[in-house]
C-alpha cells in the first residue's frame, strides 16, 4: 500500500509505538498515581518519565509544564478557549491554520467579542516574522501559529518571532503537530 495521508496521521506507526502500547496493556495498565499498589506505581513511573523526556525535548523549565491531552485538537482548544480573554482583545493567526485552531478562534470571536487578524501567506505560501510583528498592538493578547503547515509543509521561524516579541506581553501558541518529534 502507498499511504499518502501522513500530514493527517502517520502510517504505519513506528514499530516501537505498537510495542510500547502492547507492553503497557499487557503489563501495567493500572491507574497511574491513584493507587499504592505496585502496578499503579509502575504506571505512574512511566507517566513521570515520559513527562520528563518531553520537558527535555521541548526545553520546558520544569516537567510540571508538560500537560497531556488526548490529541492536538483538545490541547489547542484548551490553550485558546482557556485563556482569560476580554471584550476587545486582539488575536493574530493565519489563514492556513488547522480547524483545531480556526474553530475555537471563530467561537471566541462570536461569543467573547475578541478581534482576530488573519495573516495571508505570500506567493511562496509562507510568512515572514514581520507579517506578525507589524500587526501587534497593546490589545494583542495571543498569536496562534503552526510551526509547519499540514497543507504546504512550510516551516515558520518561530524562535525568531519569540525573540522579537520577548518584551511584548502577547502569548504565542505554537501548533507543533507536524514538527514535535525526536530522533
Ligand atoms: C497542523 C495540525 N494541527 C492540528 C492537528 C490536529 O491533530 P489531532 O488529530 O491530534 O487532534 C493536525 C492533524 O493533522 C495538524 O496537522
Amino acid at each position: 500500500m502507498l499511504y499518502f495521508d501522513h500530514a493527517a496521521s502517520s502510517f504505519p506507526k513506528p514499530k516501537k509505538v505498537g510495542e510500547a502500547m502492547k507492553e503497557a496493556v499487557d503489563l501495567y495498565a493500572a491507574n497511574p498515581g491513584r493507587g499504592g499498589h505496585a502496578l499503579s506505581q509502575q504506571a505512574a513511573a512511566v507517566v513521570k518519565n515520559t513527562r520528563k523526556e518531553l520537558a527535555d525535548l521541548f526545553q520546558a523549565p520544569h516537567e510540571s509544564h508538560v500537560w497531556f491531552y488526548q490529541n492536538a485538537t483538545m490541547a489547542l482548544n484548551q490553550a485558546i478557549v482557556g485563556f482569560p480573554f476580554e471584550v476587545g482583545d486582539h488575536i493574530i493567526t493565519t489563514t492556513f491554520e488547522h480547524n483545531s485552531v480556526l474553530r475555537p478562534l471563530k467561537a471566541l470571536e462570536q461569543q467573547k467579542g475578541v478581534h482576530i487578524t488573519y495573516v495571508e501567506p505570500d506567493h511562496t505560501e509562507s510568512y515572514q516574522v514581520e507579517d506578525f510583528t507589524k500587526l501587534i498592538t497593546e490589545q494583542t493578547k495571543m498569536i496562534v501559529i503552526s510551526h509547519a503547515s499540514n497543507v504546504t509543509g512550510a516551516l515558520f521561524p518561530i524562535k525568531e518571532l519569540g525573540e522579537q516579541l520577548s518584551n511584548h506581553h502577547a502569548t504565542i501558541v505554537v501548533d507543533a503537530s507536524q514538527t514535535a518529534w525526536k530522533n
